[in-house]
């Protein structure tokens, strides 16, 4: 399928997706959604890629939210239906079996901001904004705002930030724990790549791992969470990986993961 609005390049073991849509600042429509959906398609067979970078073109706008044009007509049904499709793609993006480092240049606004928080890690440059503007149109968070905010920031801030709509710049928003780190925006794409490439150095399958047991873990109570982290570490002793990076530790000498 033809990609309209998000581009999809490998460089070694990191693919960076772009959403590129810069006239509308990337604004997240329909369009743009299902496109991102066949590219997590892509990045779910692609063994060759470790970890992802999710940016937006452009320098102004990471993505300034879910395109307001398309809507400002929907009725409940349709928005329902807009809403499910933004969380299912979000979801897959959350759930994908390599991390997701989101590179944020400027506005990461509502959906934009909602998209951010799906990925693993935030890295922002100095001139990024984040807001959840929604209740300013007349609607709620749609793509996950309500439920991943107050997980990453706690309750009061993310009701805060919500219910005001305040636009926070990145050096509030590494405050709070919204973004992991905040960058000069010439270096932004160079940080990412280099956190991009420290990770992908790692096994590949105990990373993937990590990830299951972290995202699974804080879903439930701590018993299942630590059953879940149980699992995941016995799963890692079936991964030739696992014989080499411990053997090269023995043996004294540099490791090799293949990925398998
Ligand atoms: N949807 C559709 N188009 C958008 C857009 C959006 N979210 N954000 C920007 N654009 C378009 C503008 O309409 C404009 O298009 P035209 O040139 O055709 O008029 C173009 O992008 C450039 O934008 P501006 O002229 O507004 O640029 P600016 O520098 O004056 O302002 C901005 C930048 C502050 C980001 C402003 O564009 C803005 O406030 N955008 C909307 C942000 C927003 O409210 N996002 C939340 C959407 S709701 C949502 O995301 C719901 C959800 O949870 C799923």
């Amino acid at each position: 399928m033809e990609l309209k609005n998000v581009t999809l390049e490998k460089k070694e073991r990191v693919a960076v997706v772009t959403i590129n849509r810069p006239k509308a600042l990337n604004a997240l429509n329909s369009e743009t959604l299902k496109d991102l959906d066949v590219v997590i398609n892509e990045l779910e067979n692609d063994k060759d890629c470790y970890v992802v970078i999710l940016t937006g073109a452009g320098e102004k706008s990471f993505v300034a939210g879910a395109d307001i044009s398309e809507m400002k007509d929907l009725n409940e049904a349709q928005g329902e239906e807009f809403g499910i499709l933004g969380n299912k793609v979000f979801r897959r993006l959350e759930n994908l079996d390599k991390p997701v480092i989101a590179a944020i240049s400027g506005f990461a606004l509502g959906g934009g901001c909602e998209l951010a928080m799906a990925c693993d890690i935030r890295i922002a440059s100095e001139k990024a904004k984040f807001a959840q503007p929604e209740v300013g149109l007349g609607i709620t968070p749609g793509f996950g705002g309500t439920q991943r905010l107050p997980r990453l920031v706690g309750l009061g801030k993310a009701k805060e930030l919500i219910y005001t709509c305040d636009m926070i710049k990145a050096d509030e928003a590494l405050r709070i724990g919204l973004v992991n780190k905040v960058v000069p925006l010439e270096n932004l794409m160079e940080e990412a790549f280099a956190m991009a490439n420290k990770i992908a150095e790692n096994a590949p399958i105990a990373v993937k791992l990590c990830k299951d047991a972290i995202n699974r873990g804080m879903q439930v109570n701590i018993d299942e969470a630590i059953a879940i982290e149980a699992q995941d570490f016995g799963k890692c002793f079936s991964s030739e990986d696992q014989k080499e990076g411990m053997n090269a530790f023995i043996e004294r000498r540099a490791k090799s993961f293949q990925n398998k």
